[in-house]
């Protein structure tokens, strides 16, 4: 996850459900007496499991929740790389592409899951199934190159793994990791 200078772009008013509602409350709890806006990134991982993408009135509704301006979450929510502030398909590949991920063949690894999808970076595949993102270090430099989809991550990839994993998404045989 890095700074990155994205878009926001504009979308219908959201509703929030009284569970998610419930569950933004129990991440402001976390952090009471007068810390409540340390939740936010939690309440944009929240939302964003919750509407698969974070809305300009999601993100509206989070700063009203926390009491805060509507700035202060659009400068949390542009600066990760994670947080996805357009539509993306129903699993987003954020590939690792820096120096360690790189010399270990992350941008051939770019390059083959753009061809099998037939698909750019940033690009959502006709089906809405697959969106091919890449993203700064991971976390997990000695396990490259890797991507990460739904809070799981896959190391050690080639382009026969990446295969192999672009058809058990489509199997919807792999849970998302846990938030
Ligand atoms: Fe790829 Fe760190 S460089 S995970």
């Amino acid at each position: 996850m890095s700074h990155s200078t994205k878009p926001i772009i504009a979308a219908e008013p959201v509703e929030f459900s009284a569970e998610l509602l419930a569950k933004m409350e129990e991440a402001k709890n976390l952090f009471p007496d007068g810390k409540e806006k340390s939740a936010l990134l939690k309440m944009l991982h929240l939302a964003q499991a919750e509407f698969g993408w974070v809305s300009v009135p999601t993100m509206d509704k989070i700063a009203d929740l926390l009491s805060i301006q509507p700035v202060e979450v659009y400068e949390v929510a542009t600066f990760y790389t994670m947080f996805h502030l357009e539509p993306v398909g129903k699993y987003v590949f954020e590939v690792c592409r820096t120096g360690p991920c790189m010399l270990v063949g992350s941008d051939q690894l770019i390059e083959h899951i753009g061809k099998k999808l037939n698909i750019g970076v940033g690009e959502t595949t006709a089906d809405g199934l697959f969106t091919l993102k890449t993203a700064e270090c991971l976390g997990g430099c000695g396990y490259g190159p890797l991507l990460q989809c739904r809070h799981r991550f896959h190391e050690h990839l080639t382009a026969e793994k990446v295969d192999e994993l672009m058809e058990q998404y489509r199997r919807g045989e792999i849970e998302s990791g846990a938030l």
